[in-house]
């Protein structure tokens, strides 16, 4: 090779390595992969697994700092039987609602990930045609108490501060529930500004749910890291492309590159068929210690039990319905609301 088709070559691969930066524009899709956020919403997403309500509740606990100082709480649901949990509340920095659901907790994480390799298709999406999703997943957002507390604090968070954009986010089968959650609210309520963020998903559809909701949800980032398993499930048969599971767009795969001093994490974004080969895909993909860190946060995967924690103080804002099922709710301190006012130069009255 001579010295100027080498030179090229150097220089062609400076240009490849610079575009797989940080803050990268799909221009197909409209979608931007924005790394800041993604470390901020990975906090959101690890902080809903926490048990003690009232730390919650409160954003007192150990991890409610730093990247989500001064996060307000508007209402936080558990259901107890099925052993879900997520929150809403408003996000100043952000200067948008955050929306988290917690993955699963109430068995080990070994068992639940055994039982997705033979998740069934089983149930239409309601109002498309051929989008068959998972029952388990879908009933978890869609047939729970979770549904309806999400959307009315929603309703209440935008009556307070006008149309700011909805930014959902979980991890695991958390993330199953906020893509259905982020679909709902545009489908279903006519949001406007909905994101979706999601962090070691699992498959929850078909080829056919996957299009029909990137077209709805297109502002969606589905992170994945290194040989974390729960994204290569429920498993993809790409010889069978009727029948089979099928990721939704976009996938950011967080992946090691080079080693010991020179080692360094590459986000690579990629492309927009929801089952890019060069990512996660090309992994074999069996490990359970990728599924619990994500951007070095440590999430999930607690112990094996099932449990709430809540200080007698805290029922003066929640209501326990039949089924055992915990709500607490608020009304955002007057400080807060004026702090808000002031801050909006539109000065919306509210
Ligand atoms: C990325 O997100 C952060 C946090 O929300 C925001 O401050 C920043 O402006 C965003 N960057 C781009 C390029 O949108
Ligand atoms: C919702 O839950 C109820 C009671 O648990 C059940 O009877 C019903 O079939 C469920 N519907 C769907 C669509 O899962
Ligand atoms: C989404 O929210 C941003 C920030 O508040 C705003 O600039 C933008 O116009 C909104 N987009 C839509 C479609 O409402």
């Amino acid at each position: 090779m001579d010295g100027r088709i080498l030179l090229k070559c150097v220089i062609f691969m400076c240009l490849i390595a610079c575009s797989t930066g940080r803050e990268l524009k799909l221009k197909d899709q409209g979608t931007i992969y924005n790394h800041t956020l993604a470390t901020i919403l990975v906090e959101y997403a690890a902080t809903v697994y926490v048990t003690d309500l009232t730390e919650l509740f409160t954003w007192t606990c150990p991890r409610c700092d730093d990247l989500t100082k001064g996060f307000q709480i508007i209402e936080l649901i558990v259901d107890v039987k099925r052993c879900l949990q997520a929150f809403v509340g408003v996000a100043p920095d952000l200067n948008a609602i955050v929306i988290a659901f917690r993955g699963t907790q109430g068995t080990s994480i070994q068992n639940w990930i055994v039982d997705l390799y033979w998740k069934q298709l089983d149930i239409e999406y309601p109002g498309t045609k051929d989008a068959m999703v998972h029952h388990g997943f879908y009933s978890a957002y869609h047939n729970t108490t979770l549904r309806p507390g999400v959307l009315s604090a929603v309703k209440r968070a935008k009556e307070l501060y006008g149309d700011i954009p909805i930014m959902v986010t979980g991890h695991s089968m958390g993330g199953a529930m906020a893509a259905f959650c982020g679909l709902d609210l545009t489908v279903n309520y006519g949001s406007q500004n909905v994101s979706v963020m999601t962090f070691g998903q699992p498959r929850i559809g078909n080829a056919a749910f996957a299009s029909y909701y990137s077209k709805w949800v297109p502002n969606t980032i589905r992170v994945t890291h290194e040989h974390d398993v729960v994204p290569h499930l429920p498993p993809y048969y790409h010889y069978f492309p009727e029948k089979t599971y099928h990721h939704f767009p976009t996938e950011v795969w967080l992946h090691n590159l080079g080693f010991e001093l020179l080692a360094y994490t590459e986000e690579k974004v990629c492309d927009n068929s929801g089952e890019d080969p060069s990512c996660s895909r090309s992994v074999a993909g069996k490990s359970i210690m990728d599924h619990l860190t994500y951007y070095g946060v440590r999430i999930g995967g607690e112990d094996g039990f099932c449990r709430i924690v809540m200080n007698r103080g805290l029922t003066a804002y929640g209501t326990v319905d039949v089924d055992g099922n915990v709500i607490l709710s608020r009304d955002i301190p007057a400080s807060v609301l004026r702090m808000n006012v002031e801050s909006n130069e539109k000065g919306r009255s509210i």
